[in-house]
């Protein structure tokens, strides 16, 4: 039996390096106990390392399947590491197991990476900080219990989101803290004691320690949304109201009585955030996103074009090599067919908003090419929110997915274009329209069904320019 000890919870590469050595060394699925370390004290045996690397051995596995599992790995199940190699060991010889859509570990392992989005998801739409502040600056503090591992890859988005005041993020598992520069992660708050707000106040106050000065302590109040996912009662009052004992009674006093009537501020960066924003404001906060890691290599944040009271949003899959040095979305080849369409269709692009739904170039460089890499689904994640909030600030009749990317980050789920193509789809309360990619026509290598293609992208076109004229006639 071989025992593999991985970091933690979430060490994909520990589990993909040690994955790879066992297979490699023929090691079958019920020869490996998978643990973590600080659980695998009662076991003992061989581990990973003790075979030999053998760098030389060819063994691939695709880029969805890594996907896939650099998504499982945060579920919290504890066989997830051992499902994960048995998969690795049946796809050595069956390379399309994961479209056996009926075969159990595949389904296993596919809801299990639902699951861990729907977590993701809900941390990013139900987490609520709550204001605790210094005088001239405010912190911010939200309490999350995930159901899943999923605290490191979740907090990006409020780094980005939330970018220019410092908050913590206290969970079970793992709290993490932005300074407005990066974030760091303490441990997190034991789960196997029922929290207390003592314990919170504990978290607080050893990640502020240096910087907590209660003489200077102010509260502000927030909106009562931004306090609902705090546990019963306040979690920092107390420390609050503690540290104001020991500077001054009188002060606790005043300020005791000015919590019983709250006075409610609208007017917080928090609060202002969640107002409806216009596409410029979005646009300018969208170029320090850091809410994946694709911002490192493209020149900048190609956003959304296009005039904020538009009825139709066009989404395209990312910016292309053009688009990404001109800061502009569909301004090369794809762009140049799309414009050709929506001429052809009775569309005319300038009253059209069109924007991206990953919104910085991925690529790979070939010598002094820059070769398109298709987003993969945690990128497509990592950047709804932008698309979410220009359709929450342009409010289209019609949004027209181009192309599979798009159809995912739209509609939220892996979407076929063939069997959805050119029917109008109720979505969230928004009308959309699944089309291809203006690039998949170009890369198409014959003319004829190039030219036919092109036919059915404009007829695609049509159906939302009618629709248009339809409810422009309605109203
Ligand atoms: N392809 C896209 O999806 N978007 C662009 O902006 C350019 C090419």
């Amino acid at each position: 039996m071989h025992i593999i000890m991985l970091d933690n919870d979430t060490d994909f590469d520990g589990w993909r390096k040690a994955a790879r050595r066992l297979a490699v060394n023929d090691v079958t699925p019920s020869d490996v106990t998978w643990t973590v370390r600080g659980e695998a004290e009662l076991f003992a045996g061989p581990c990973a390392n003790d075979l030999p690397d053998m760098p030389h051995a060819t063994f691939n596995v695709s880029a969805r399947f890594i996907d896939l599992a650099r998504t499982a790995i945060l579920h919290r199940d504890r066989e997830r590491f051992a499902l994960l190699y048995r998969l690795v060991w049946r796809l050595r010889s069956h390379h399309d197991l994961l479209n056996a859509t009926t075969d159990p570990e595949v389904g296993e392992i596919h809801a299990m990476a639902r699951a861990v989005y729907r977590d993701i998801d809900r941390m990013h739409a139900q987490l609520r900080f709550r204001e605790i502040g210094r005088e001239q600056k405010a912190h911010y503090v939200a309490w999350f219990e995930p159901e899943h591992h999923i605290v490191e890859v979740a907090v990006p988005f409020f780094a980005s989101r939330y970018a220019d005041m410092p908050w913590s993020i206290l969970t079970p598992d793992v709290c993490a803290h932005w300074d407005g520069h990066a974030i760091s992660f303490t441990s997190g708050i034991d789960q196997s004691e029922v929290p207390t707000e003592d314990r919170l106040e504990d978290a607080w106050r050893r990640h502020y320690s240096g910087i907590f000065n209660p003489a200077r302590l102010k509260v502000m109040e927030m909106p009562q949304a931004y306090w609902r996912n705090l546990p019963a009662g306040s979690i920092i009052r107390p420390l609050i109201e503690d540290a104001m004992r020991m500077t001054s009674g009188a002060f606790v006093e005043r300020r005791t009585s000015e919590q019983r009537k709250p006075e409610r501020r609208q007017d917080t960066p928090m609060a202002r955030k969640q107002a409806r924003d216009t596409i410029a404001a979005l646009r300018d906060e969208a170029k320090d996103c850091r809410a994946c890691p694709l911002w490192k290599d493209a020149t900048q944040t190609v956003f959304g074009a296009g005039p904020q009271d538009a009825s139709i949003m066009l989404v395209g899959e990312q910016p292309g090599d053009k688009e990404d040095l001109a800061g502009k979305p569909f301004i090369g080849p794809a762009g140049q067919m799309l414009d050709r369409a929506l001429e052809e269709a009775g569309i005319d692009r300038r009253k059209v908003y069109v924007t991206n739904a990953v919104k910085h170039f991925k690529f790979v460089p070939r010598g002094k090419i820059r070769l398109h890499q298709k987003p993969g689904t945690p990128e497509i994640r990592a950047c709804r929110q932008w698309y979410e909030r220009e359709l929450a600030a342009i409010k289209p009749e019609l949004v027209v997915a181009l192309g599979a990317t798009a159809a995912q980050s739209v509609l939220g789920k892996i979407t076929p274009i063939n069997r959805n193509r050119g029917r109008l789809i109720e979505h969230d309360d928004t009308r959309v329209l699944v089309t291809v990619h203006p690039s998949y026509l170009l890369r198409l290598p014959d003319e004829d069904a190039k030219a036919r293609e092109y036919q059915r992208f404009v007829d695609d076109l049509k159906i939302a320019a009618a629709r248009l004229g339809q409810c422009t006639d309605a109203t």
